[in-house]
């Protein structure tokens, strides 16, 4: 499946597929690994967030207008990557919240929505990336330490509000991860999760304390460290699954 060799072309610039960068985290990945030289190409719902983002860098930065929960962001995917010689680092980082906090609360409705973004969102994208990715090349997606089953059975979170729908979406995600991490243990491709901090952004929880800037730094930082199978979280080491 892999075609990318990194030794194919030495002047290639790396290249990262980011999910979610129309602000938070996203967009500070962006504009950290802009700011390093790379070539990003952003995911974005809106036109609106695509010219915003163009004009930051129009030499590096490469959006796509998709939505992770739609099946045609496979061939949208496919159609950018004409232009590009491979991607080094797919950010599968696109997310959102949920409400209901008590069982009595919860909509499977709500349950299903976040799954289809967090974990089915993820597994499309990654399925239209892996083709073009380098023989080297690294997978993150961006999971919570919501979704650490470990974690939630300690209570160790307990004091923490956090939605059923939102915990359950990040452990199907997890699960997603560590089921490609068996099938590529031997490719050379790493595959891991990030708790990227507690981060003040649109989707903050109330014991928020690092910016998303802080959290972009961090990982540009650690990516070339990062081992396949680990559940990272940036301001600390590693978590249990
Ligand atoms: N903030 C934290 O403290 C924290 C802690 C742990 C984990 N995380 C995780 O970190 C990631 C980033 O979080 P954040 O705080 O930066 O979130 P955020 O500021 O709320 O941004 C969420 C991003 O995801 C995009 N998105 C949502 N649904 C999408 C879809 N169906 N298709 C494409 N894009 C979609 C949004 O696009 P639009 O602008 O179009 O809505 C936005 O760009 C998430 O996975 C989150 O669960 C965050």
């Amino acid at each position: 499946m892999v075609i990318f060799e990194s030794s194919m072309n030495k002047d290639r610039r790396k290249t990262i597929l980011i999910t979610g960068a129309s602000r938070g985290l996203g967009f500070a990945l962006t504009k950290q690994f802009i700011s390093h030289q790379w070539k990003v190409v952003p995911l974005v719902r809106k036109n609106k967030d695509a010219t915003a983002l163009k004009r930051i860098s129009e030499s590096s930065c490469f959006p796509i207008i998709s939505d992770i929960t739609s099946n045609s962001v496979h061939s949208s995917i496919r159609e950018s990557m004409s232009v590009h010689d491979g991607i080094d680092v797919l950010i599968n980082n696109a997310g959102a919240g949920g409400s209901g906090r008590l069982l009595s609360e919860t909509k499977p409705d709500e349950v299903l929505t976040l799954i289809d973004i967090h974990c089915l969102g993820a597994l499309r994208v990654t399925q239209a990336v892996m083709p073009f990715m380098m023989n080297d090349g690294i997978v993150i997606n961006i999971s919570s330490r919501f979704g650490s089953i470990s974690k939630i059975s300690t209570g160790e979170l307990d004091h923490v509000a956090c939605s059923y729908s939102y915990r359950i979406a990040k452990a199907a995600q997890n699960m997603l991860t560590q089921c490609m991490c068996r099938e590529f243990k031997d490719s050379g491709i790493r595959i891991c999760s990030v708790h990227p901090g507690l981060l003040r952004t649109d989707s903050a929880s109330v014991d928020a304390d690092k910016t998303p800037e802080e959290a972009a730094e961090i990982l540009l930082d650690k990516i070339n460290s990062m081992e396949h199978g680990r559940f990272y979280s940036l301001f600390e080491g590693t978590i249990e699954w």
